[in-house]
This record gives C-alpha cells, structure tokens and sequence, in this order.
C-alpha cells in the first residue's frame, strides 16, 4: 500500500541535489529526510478531507477505518439505510487505538447522516469547507471524494429498476454537479466487475481494456495490439448496469474537463473483515452473497448452503470467483487516491481491476472456512442461479503497476476474521 510515509519518500523533497556543483556536497542525513518528508506530508494533510459516502457500510466502514489510519481527515455521509451508527464507534475506536500504539495523532472523524441525493444538505456541507478563492477555479478543503453510496442487491434491482437507476445513476449526476461547483474534482467511483458481464465467460482475462468508454488499443496474450471499441458485453441485471452507466458517465466528464481526475475500481468479490472482529459484512436484508450465506448457516439461522451449480467447466464444477480480502480492497482506495492526487494517473479516468488475479470455487471457499472454524457446513448442490458466470477472476497487472497495489491476504485470513467477527458478536450481542 501507498501510505503517506511510503509516498512522502519518492516525493522531490526526498532527492538531495547540491546546487553548486563546486560547493562540496554535505551528505543529507537520510532519517532527517524521512521525518522531513512525513512531517511535511503530514501538514498537507492536517487541513485536507476526503469525503466519504456510504462510509459506514461494509467497504465503506472498512475504507474509513484504512484512511483515518493513513492520517487522512475523513468526512463520512451514510443515510444508515444498509448501515449500523454503532460502526462508526467503532471505526473511531479501532482508527484511535492504531495511532496510539503508534504515537501518531489520530485525525478528525465527521459523520453526517443523511442520503447523499439530499442537494440541499450536502450544499450546506460542502459550504463549510470552501475556501476563499478570488478568481479562478472555486477550491476546497475537500481534496477527494471516494463513493460507495449505491444500491447493490441484483435480485431487488431486477424487481425495482427504477429504485437502482434514480439512485444510482441520476443521484451521481447531481453528485459530481455540486462537487464540481465547490471545485472538488478527485473522484473514486466505486465500480464492479459485474461490468464485464458475460466476458467472464469467454475464458478471457478480464483486463481492463476490454471493457471501455472510448475505443483503445488491447495487447492481447501474443502481445498483438488490437482496436477495442467501446461498450460492454452482457451484462445481466440493471444494477450491473448502473455501474456500467456511471463510469460511462464519468469518462465523459473527464474528458470534457481536463481538471477532473477519475478512477473507476472495479472490485471482485470482497470477502473477510478486519482482524479485530469489530466490523464485519451486516447486511440488513436478506444476504444473496456467499460468505454473508455461509455465516448465516455457520449461525444455525440457515439449515443448509446451497451451492447453485456443480456443472461449471471447473475441477470440482463449482463457480469459480476473485475473492479479495475487504482489508486489501480497503487499502486499494488508499492507493487511488495518492496515484490521484499525485499526478501519477496516466489519464484523468482511468478504471482498475481490484482482485487478487486467483481464482477459488465456491467448494474450496466452504472448505476453507470450514478448516479454519473447525466445524462443518452443511451444504447441498442445487441448480445455476439465473444470470451466474462460471469463473470471474481480475487480471491485476493494471493496479499492481500503476497504482503500486496489491493483495496481500489470503482466502484463510479472510475466513479466519470472519470467524473473529462471529465471537465478537457473539459477545457484544
Ligand atoms: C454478485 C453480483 C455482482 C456483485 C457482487 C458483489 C450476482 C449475479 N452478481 O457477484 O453483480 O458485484 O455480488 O459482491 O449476484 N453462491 C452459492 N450460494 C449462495 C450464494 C452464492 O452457491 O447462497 C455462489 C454463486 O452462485 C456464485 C458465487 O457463490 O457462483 C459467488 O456469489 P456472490 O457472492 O453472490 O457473488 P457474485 O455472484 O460473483
């Protein structure tokens, strides 16, 4: 990851160059430059927010906590309509305890609880962090948004499309209006996968360019470089759409205002929560993804796991997925942010894969956690599940080089974490 030590030591204050060449050079004092460079980086910071929608949710909730740890000042909006207030305690406490133990100051935490489409409150926000600016571009002390704030369930975005596109679409064009007006023009978009639809099951690596909002040149495996149009390929369900919309929508914005800069994560499947037990995945309806399955019947709530589909064209036939850790996924923002505010992205929107690049069935997830927890889980093999892909795995080559990320986690950790999280709420219950 790309803390603000770790970036504050390629900064140009870490290069010593004498100015006279006839003068000799007095050898820099690499510790001095080190503290040099976070404390400067550090002051930077001290007045500097980023503003965070859908913070308390479980990317969310997990991004804020890595954030605040990376001494950024987080500004966090969440209607607590997918969300508990009781994780933002938490995040504070878990986020204090770090710069503790670490002797470092630990940064402001702000929660404003209202719906990110509520134009009259986020203007009233927005106001108390201008700042003056006589002429030229409006400035603020919001110096990048990442946003989360969306409707993600597929099944429900099948039976209320409308529900999906007013709030996800429509709301992140007034969004992206109002922090353009205020000057505010860092923008992570939190993306999917989802948006490679059925490519995934073309037996292709999912790299980024196969799925773009203006036509490029693909390097395919031989290295042959060919023409990619625009456009996506099958996606299945409106909210998958609604991502796709939303980059779409943001490219344009970029491209029409250079002063903009995008990034677009599209993120695989997350999974695990942090070591300490104290967030974890708590959605408040029915949970459709795996692991939030699998710990309902490692609860007794659920008899049994269904497992849809054991006839992939996999080894055990079960799907195959990108399982990434929260943690790791958390800590990717972290690194789009400072690739962003640094000037180092190669365009002003730019989309990334968020995967670890590996694949595990459905079968080895359960046999994982199984391992880990010591106890078995009950499970029966019924048919696909409409609109299901046999394998989806990220090719990561794209964050790993350019946003000097990758995962560091693995399937144990997260099930171990999980399990974690299930004493810990166990206790607290
Ligand atoms: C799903 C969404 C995707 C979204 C992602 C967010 C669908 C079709 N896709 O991806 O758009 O971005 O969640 O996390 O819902 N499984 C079972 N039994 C269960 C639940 C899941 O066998 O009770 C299997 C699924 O069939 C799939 C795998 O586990 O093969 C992963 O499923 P899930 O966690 O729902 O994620 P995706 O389907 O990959």
């Amino acid at each position: 990851m790309d803390t603000p030590e770790q970036a504050g030591s390629t900064s140009p204050f870490g290069s010593y160059s004498p100015v006279n060449a006839d003068t000799p050079a007095t050898p820099p004092s690499v510790l001095f430059d080190n503290d040099l460079n976070i404390l400067l980086r550090n002051f930077a910071l001290n007045d500097q927010y980023i503003l965070v929608t859908g913070g308390l949710g479980f990317i969310g909730s997990h991004t804020t906590l890595e954030l605040l740890k990376a001494n950024y000042n987080v500004i966090v909006i969440d209607d607590l309509s997918n969300s508990f207030d009781t994780v933002f305690h938490r995040v504070k406490d878990l986020a204090s305890k770090y710069h503790d133990e670490n002797g470092t100051c630990m940064p402001s935490l702000k929660i404003h609880s209202h719906d990110y489409k509520d134009m009259n409150a986020m203007r009233t926000l927005l106001e108390q962090y201008k700042l003056p600016s006589l002429w030229g571009s409006p400035k603020s002390k919001i110096a990048g948004v990442v946003h989360f704030a969306a409707h993600k369930a597929v099944e429900e975005s099948i039976k209320k499309p409308l529900k999906y596109y007013t709030n996800n679409v429509s709301g992140l064009i007034d969004f992206v209006g109002i922090l353009g007006e205020f000057g505010i023009k860092t923008f992570i978009f939190s993306s999917s996968a989802t948006v490679y639809g059925t490519l995934a099951n073309r037996g292709v690596p999912l790299k980024e360019e196969l799925c773009v909002h203006r036509e490029g040149l693909l390097k395919d495996e031989n290295g042959l470089e060919k023409l990619v149009e625009s456009g996506c390929t099958g996606i299945t369900n409106p909210y998958g759409r609604t991502k796709w919309m939303c980059e779409a929508i943001l490219a344009d914005l970029a491209f029409s205002d250079p002063e903009w800069t995008i990034v677009a994560l599209r993120y695989f499947n997350p999974i695990g929560c942090d070591p300490s037990g104290l967030l974890g995945e708590d959605p408040k309806g029915i949970p459709t993804n795996l692991l939030p399955v699998v710990v309902k019947v490692m609860t007794g709530q659920y008899e049994e796991l269904k497992m849809f589909g054991t006839d992939w064209d996999t080894e055990d036939g079960t799907a195959i997925r990108d399982f990434i850790h929260v943690t790791d996924l958390a800590r990717g923002h972290i690194a789009a942010l400072s690739t962003a505010n640094e000037g180092r992205l190669r365009e002003n929107f730019r989309s990334f894969n968020l995967g670890t690049g590996r694949g595990s069935s459905v079968l080895e997830v359960v046999k994982a956690m199984e391992n880990v927890s010591g106890k078995p889980i009950a499970r029966k093999a019924v048919g696909r599940r409409a609109g299901d892909v046999g394998s989806c795995v990220a090719v990561a080559a794209r964050s790993n080089d350019e946003l000097q990320w990758a995962t560091e986690k693995t399937l144990t950790d997260a099930c171990a974490d999980i399990c974690n999280f299930l004493r810990v709420s166990a206790v607290t219950a």
